[in-house]
């Protein structure tokens, strides 16, 4: 698992090695919130701010990340399939993405930004489809053990904006974003019981102007860089 004690050491030239400092982990940020919450454009803004602040930054999404995750992510969002094939393909995306790039590159001392993460499985397949909850988190345990978002934004707004938002976008949908309002509320409900939980959570209200919701992402990205 990724840690901080990693220590790099280099040769001398005269056949010796010197110690170096223990490379900083990386932080990992995700981006959460319900389909049509519009949390996208603001994860590019947060990854610029975080590059103009001199950081190294990975911009990844779930279910994807890796080559295999994006062709699991395909099925997963168009195909029908058990709600349990469901859940563990997502795990089985999420753990490819882990070994190949967010692991690699928290130890190399980078930022991961990342669009969704575990809180999505529990929002949608426990809160939305009904799964039980001791299955999401026996599979958490076992994909990423004591991996968990450093800071995770929360997109948080009502589910009758989000679907018109989703219906006016004139884009085709998903199998999720196809579902009715009352499984994105199931979903939006399970999100902010998560927020309740974790301190990692800052809960943003989605219907301000992107203007405002841009400034709220660069105060709390900015005070969490100073920390
Ligand atoms: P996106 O549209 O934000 O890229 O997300 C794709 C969809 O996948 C979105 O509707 C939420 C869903 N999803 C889950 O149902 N479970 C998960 O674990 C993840 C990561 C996403």
């Amino acid at each position: 698992m990724v840690g901080s004690s990693a220590r790099e050491s280099e040769e001398t030239g005269q056949g010796g090695k010197i110690d170096r400092p223990p490379t900083r982990r990386g932080k990992f940020i995700t981006f959460e919130g319900i389909d049509g919450a519009g949390k996208s454009t603001h994860i590019d803004a947060a990854i610029d701010l975080l590059r103009s602040e001199g950081f190294k930054v990975v911009s990844t999404r779930e279910p994807g990340g890796t080559p295999l995750g994006e062709k699991l992510r395909e099925l997963v969002l168009h195909e029908p399939m058990h709600l349990e094939t469901e859940t563990l393909l997502m795990f089985a995306a999420r753990r490819e993405h882990i070994v190949c790039v967010i692991e690699p590159a928290l130890l190399r001392g980078d930022w991961v930004v990342c669009d969704r993460f575990t809180d999505a499985t529990y929002a949608y397949q426990g809160g939305g489809r009904g799964l039980d909850v001791a299955k999401i988190e026996t599979l958490e345990r076992w994909v990423h053990g004591n991996l968990q978002p450093d800071l995770t934004f929360l997109f948080d707004l009502s589910t009758t904006v989000a679907q018109w938002r989703i219906q006016t976008q004139g884009k085709d949908t998903d199998r999720f974003e196809q579902e009715k309002a009352d499984f994105h509320a199931r979903v939006r409900e399970a999100y902010l019981s998560r927020a309740s939980r974790f301190r990692r959570f800052c809960v943003l209200d989605a219907d301000q102007t992107r203007d405002e919701i841009k400034k709220l992402i660069e105060e709390s990205v900015l005070s969490y860089c100073s920390q």
